[in-house]
């Protein structure tokens, strides 16, 4: 798998030949099912919406593709008739109405959930076409597939997403510890979310579990990009099928996704009377 990584990469081009179309594509991953990927995959994208960037949320979950579902809008077209050769990348590019673009994923096609490694590489290729946008935000499938593994290692930055529970802490180390082993020689930028947080002690708390763990079995540099309140909106908001961050955007979730952006694109933070400042410099509000 470490080969098709490498392959993966000489088709995106490493960061630097990509910069020069500045597409950051950051993939969102996690060990267990169920943590929050597609909630905050898609609300970290309206987000970077708000900045004024043009950006495509893509379902890579080839198991369980949801993104379109959370958006409340049915896609003619998904991955599935791209992987079929009936369409192509940009027939199935699709606009919503929160100012943000989506590739639907392909639920239910167990048949195409793994697909072969040159069906991979076109579907990588025909990503590239997207370069229109300034980012691109990967949902991947939780767990360890070659699929996830190759997104994973086609993106600028993966964020693992987590949960304070025992059995998401020990599958978020369980992928970073299959990352670290697959991809290698790739300068990856492996970012960490805690999700569903009761405190910023508790998010830290979770964060620096994982964190040293890493560090110590597999001398591997996570960074903590920071935590989401468990907040009872964002269920709300899945079963309006409307993402919270347009419901409400001073919701404590979508705060915390703001500060993640924040931290995503270094614009400085800081705590306690910076916040205000601080979120007013990002969004200007
Ligand atoms: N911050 C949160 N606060 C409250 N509930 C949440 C939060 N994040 C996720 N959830 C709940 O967890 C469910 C699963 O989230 P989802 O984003 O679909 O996870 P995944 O994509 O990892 O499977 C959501 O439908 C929602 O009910
Ligand atoms: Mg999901």
């Amino acid at each position: 798998m470490a080969d098709q990584a490498k392959k993966l990469r000489e088709i995106m081009g490493n960061k630097e030949s990509r910069s020069r179309n500045t597409t950051r594509i950051i993939a969102v991953s996690s060990g267990k099912g169920g943590v929050g990927k597609t909630n905050i995959a898609i609300n970290l994208a309206l987000a970077y919406a708000e900045l004024g960037k043009k950006v495509t949320v893509m379902d890579a979950d080839l198991g369980l593709a949801n993104v379109n579902v959370v958006l409340g809008v049915i896609p003619k077209y998904n991955l599935y008739h791209l992987i079929r050769k009936q369409k192509k990348m940009k027939e199935i590019i699709m606009d919503t109405n929160y100012g943000i673009k989506i590739v639907a994923g392909a639920s239910g096609f167990s048949k195409i959930a793994n697909l072969s490694e040159e069906e991979r590489n076109r579907f990588i290729q025909e990503l590239n076409e997207l370069s229109n946008s300034d980012v691109i935000i990967v949902d991947t499938g939780a767990g360890v597939s070659n699929n996830v593994i190759s997104f994973i290692a086609a993106a600028d930055d993966v964020i693992i997403v987590t949960t304070p529970e025992p059995t998401a802490i020990t599958d978020a180390y369980g992928i970073i510890k299959i990352i670290a082993t697959e991809i290698d020689n790739i300068d990856l930028g492996l970012k960490l979310v805690v999700n569903r947080v009761n405190s910023v002690v508790e998010g830290k708390k979770v964060a620096n579990r994982v964190i040293n763990i890493a560090g110590h079995f597999l001398n591997l540099k996570v960074d903590y990009l920071g935590f989401v309140y468990n907040d009872k909106l964002v269920q709300n908001a899945v079963i309006k099928q409307r993402p919270f961050f347009n419901i409400d955007p001073n919701s404590k979730a979508s705060i915390c996704i703001k500060h993640i952006v924040g931290r995503l694109e270094n614009i400085e933070f800081k705590e306690g009377g910076g916040i205000t400042r601080f979120l007013k410099k990002l969004f200007g509000n």
